[in-house]
């Protein structure tokens, strides 16, 4: 992802050879409801039009209930797709298939070789219908496809790819014990890593097919059954998904899915008492309630929640222009829909105004449209509720006395469109400077004390990453290492890879995604001890 020091919608227009096709004719088919926003390609309208239901023991079937719902485009508010609307019930009925297959099924007999060639088989298909995937994306969350394709899609490949080669290397250690309540007697020790059983998964709707890859890749990987619930907004990629995951050989069961809202189908997984973990991500908020969801049977949990980071540009930054794009790309990728979202901008007093008047003039030139259409830089928020949240929030800004330097507002028109903002005189105690905004809406203040900075930077109950702009490397690593937070970037923002481990420190979350670090939220340790 090249967002490191650049505009990441700068940045990723190079990379837009990707095929805009623009049939002619109408919208989506489905709404009938006439929109500016560009056709979706026939194949994709064609996979949009046949049902939608849940991936349960290898089959698709509908809703218990019957029960549909609606999935927006949030471009221009259309129907795209209708799927099923699982609840209890179908939880239950997913719960039972993954227990069966990871009791009694082909999965756990399979080598562990032939295990992470299915995992990899999975992201060779992600790559192979990386164009497909981009749109449904860009038609589901709102995001521009140029960036679904850039981005989303070849980090879910790589997750896989990356996350196949551990199936093989899960290893126990022997260990010498000396046991001295049994003089003279000898053992042989080792542990055992096996998989944690039936893992409920609920996952967000910022980077759908990214975060079920995150979520599936380990867990697969190390020979554990899935339930997915996908959220309510952005379920479309994960059915497709589901399908690849059949293509690529996963058996019966091992990974079921079901649609469904959060306080039905998800409260119904996070409850189950077959589960034997649960891992999600969203809210802070809810992550709580999971984890009271959870207590019935102590099921493991692991979370990945929201944050408040502060990225911090220092007037010895070795190139401020990067830094200005940094800061920029820190806050408006994905709208700004990033759990790690450099939402809180702390600049060195001396170039506060020069920084402050970069991130905004980078904000005004972000052209906003349909993720569809070729020009696009910044699509929709993804609902209707996501709108509403975060232009409360403008308001509550302005109320509160902070000044806009620019954005603050709803587009007019068809979409749910905001203006990328950036704010100044702002107070400690604003919502908007304390709160998980969620948008494209960042908050800038000056320091000038580098320890006062460290405890501002902190004086979050957040802590899930932060970035570090500074040419003196002494420097970068005692702030780095005197932030509270999960990834620190230096000179670089929103740098991921399948091999870092991410998470959250504080509320914002337990446990570590990606690199080997996840390995140990999917396997649980066996001592084995035997007397000779
Ligand atoms: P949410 O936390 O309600 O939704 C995330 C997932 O949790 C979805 O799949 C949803 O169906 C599920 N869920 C909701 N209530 C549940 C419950 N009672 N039991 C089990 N599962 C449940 O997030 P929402 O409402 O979409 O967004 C609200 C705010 O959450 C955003 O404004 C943002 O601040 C934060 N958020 C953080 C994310 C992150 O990546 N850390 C991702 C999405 C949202
Ligand atoms: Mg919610």
């Amino acid at each position: 992802m090249k967002t490191a020091t650049s505009h990441p919608q700068t940045s990723l227009r190079g990379t837009k050879s990707t095929r805009i096709i623009k049939p002619a004719g109408h919208g989506n088919g489905h709404s009938g409801k006439e929109s500016s926003a560009p056709a979706i390609t026939p194949a994709l309208a064609a996979w949009l039009a046949k049902p939608k239901q849940n991936l349960i023991d290898g089959k698709w079937v509908p809703a218990v209930s019957g029960k549909t719902f609606e999935v927006f485009n949030p471009a221009n508010d259309s129907v795209i797709a209708h799927v099923a609307e699982g609840e209890l019930e179908d939880i239950n009925r997913a719960v039972s298939a993954a227990r069966r297959a990871f009791d009694s099924g082909p999965w756990r007999r399979m080598t562990p070789s032939e295990r992470g060639k299915v995992v990899w088989r999975i992201g060779d298909l992600i790559l192979r219908h990386a164009d497909e995937l981009a749109e449904l994306e860009s038609i589901d969350n709102g995001k521009p496809r140029a960036v679904a394709r850039a981005a989303d899609v070849p980090l879910a490949a790589d997750l896989f790819h990356y996350m196949a080669g551990w199936a093989t290397k899960i290893e126990g250690h022997t260990i010498p014990i000396s046991v001295p309540y049994a003089p003279g007697a000898t053992f042989h020790a080792f542990t055992l890593r096996e998989p944690v059983g039936v893992v409920g998964q609920i996952i967000p709707w910022n980077f759908p097919l990214l975060m079920a890859a995150w979520k599936l890749g380990p867990a697969l990987a190390t020979g554990n059954c899935v339930v997915l619930k996908p959220a309510e907004q952005t379920p479309l990629s994960a059915l497709r998904l589901g399908e690849l995951l059949i293509e690529a050989g996963v058996p019966d069961g091992v990974v079921n899915i079901v649609t469904g809202f959060g306080e039905t189908a998800g409260a119904a997984l996070a409850a189950h008492d077959e589960v034997d973990k649960i891992a999600f991500t969203g809210s802070t908020e809810v992550g709580k309630i999971i984890v009271r969801a959870a207590a019935g049977n102590l099921k493991k949990v692991s979370l990945e929640l929201g944050g408040k980071s502060p990225n911090i540009i220092f007037k010895d930054a070795a190139d401020l222009g990067a830094a200005i794009n940094g800061a920029a790309s820190a806050i408006f990728f994905n709208h700004g829909q990033c759990c790690c979202a450099g939402s809180r901008l702390l600049v060195e007093g001396d170039i506060f105004d020069t920084v402050v008047s970069g991130v905004a003039a980078q904000a005004k030139k972000i052209k906003l449209g349909p993720g569809l259409s070729a020009d696009t830089e910044m699509g929709p928020l993804v609902s209707r509720e996501q709108l509403q949240r975060v232009t409360g929030y403008m308001r509550q800004g302005k109320e509160a006395g902070a000044c806009y330097v620019t954005g603050g507002e709803r587009k007019r028109g068809e979409g749910y469109f905001v203006e990328p903002t950036v704010i100044k005189d702002v107070t400690p105690n604003m919502s908007i400077v304390r709160e998980e905004i969620f948008g494209p809406v960042v908050v800038a203040e000056a320091f000038t004390d580098a320890d006062e900075l460290i405890s501002r930077a902190n004086h979050t109950e957040y802590g899930l990453a932060a970035g570090v702009w500074t040419r003196d490397i002494a420097k970068a690593h005692r702030i780095a290492s005197a932030l509270r937070a999960g990834t620190v970037w230096v000179n670089c923002y929103n740098i991921f890879d399948a091999a870092l481990p991410f998470g959250g420190y504080k509320q914002s979350g337990w446990g570590r995604e990606m690199g080997h670090e996840v390995l140990n939220l999917y396997t649980q340790t066996k001592a084995v001890v035997c007397g000779l």
